[in-house]
């Protein structure tokens, strides 16, 4: 696997694959890889002959209070996991590489970044979407694959992509959970032992709604009252909502494009997890 540090060498090095006739599939990560991470990879190498993952902790998409500084690194790890699921190339910038002095643009979509993580987080998905434009004018890929935890983030790069015309399918991968329905994040970390078990009252809460809407008893806002009520006994909700797929706009009735998507502070780590409210109830 390469590890290759600048614009540069990335987009020679991928300019001779396209030249090549070769597919790139790219994965963007903020690194401390997870079996999650690993899924992307995996993913990605099911598509295109060369994968790419990109490792950079973006300093654009944190807020002034939040975690940049402890946002937890370990690049070493990360490249060995890489080489196993057969990554080609980890590009891993540094942010003066990526915001060199004089930098003033930015990406962004205006209105699916306003409501949710964008309400409790401004600025955020700018930074989100003005780094991963970046990196697919550098790395030019034909793929990119997503987690489906961050659908929000998935929904506004959809767009984007639309938006603004590149010609790159983006894949939304389906949420990878630990055994006892934890959604895998990189920030589960940051959880003492007595939070990682408050920390199922997310997984718990989707069960709980989905359990709710498949009996077809209680409007949205009532199921979303009875979660509220639910998580509230036990950790901090930032939001409880139950929105349509495409638009991120409160749902009215359930239906099939009916995502439950919930956003907890669990002591001091907030942490987010969604699902399609008419699937099945496992986890
Ligand atoms: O989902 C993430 O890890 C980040 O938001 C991303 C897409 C790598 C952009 O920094």
């Amino acid at each position: 696997m390469k590890i290759l540090r600048t614009g540069a060498e990335m987009s020679a090095w991928s300019n001779g694959r396209l030249a090549a006739g070769e597919s790139i599939a790219l994965v963007p990560t903020m690194g401390f890889f997870h079996a999650g991470h690993l899924a992307l990879m995996a993913a990605a190498k099911q598509r295109a002959a060369q994968v790419v993952v990109t490792l950079f902790v973006n300093p654009a998409q944190f807020g002034k209070n939040e975690d940049l500084d402890s946002y937890p690194r370990n690049f070493a790890g990360d490249c060995q996991l890489a080489v196993q699921e057969g990554v080609t190339v980890m590009f891993a910038p540094s942010p003066a590489e990526m915001y060199p002095p004089g930098f003033q643009s930015r990406v962004e979509v205006t209105k699916l970044s306003l409501p949710l993580c964008g309400a409790d987080r401004p600025g955020h998905f700018a930074g989100v979407t003005t780094v991963v434009a970046k990196l697919f004018n550098i790395i030019k890929p034909q793929y990119a694959v997503f987690g489906e935890k961050d659908f929000q983030q998935l929904a506004i790069i959809r767009q984007m992509v639309k938006d603004l015309n590149w010609e790159i399918e983006i894949i939304g991968h389906p949420i990878v959970r630990e055994a006892d329905g934890l959604a895998m994040s990189s920030r589960n970390s940051y959880l003492s032992r007595a939070d990682r078990q408050t920390a199922l009252c997310l997984s718990r809460s989707l069960r709980l709604g989905r359990q709710l809407a498949s009996r077809g008893k209680e409007t949205p806002a009532e199921i979303v009252t009875s979660i509220k009520k639910n998580i509230s006994a036990v950790a901090s909700v930032d939001y409880v909502n139950i929105i349509q797929a495409d638009t991120l706009a409160d749902s009215s009735e359930i239906n099939q494009e009916s995502i439950l998507a919930l956003a907890v502070k669990v002591g001091q780590t907030r942490l987010i997890d969604n699902c399609r409210l008419l699937s099945s109830l496992t986890p």
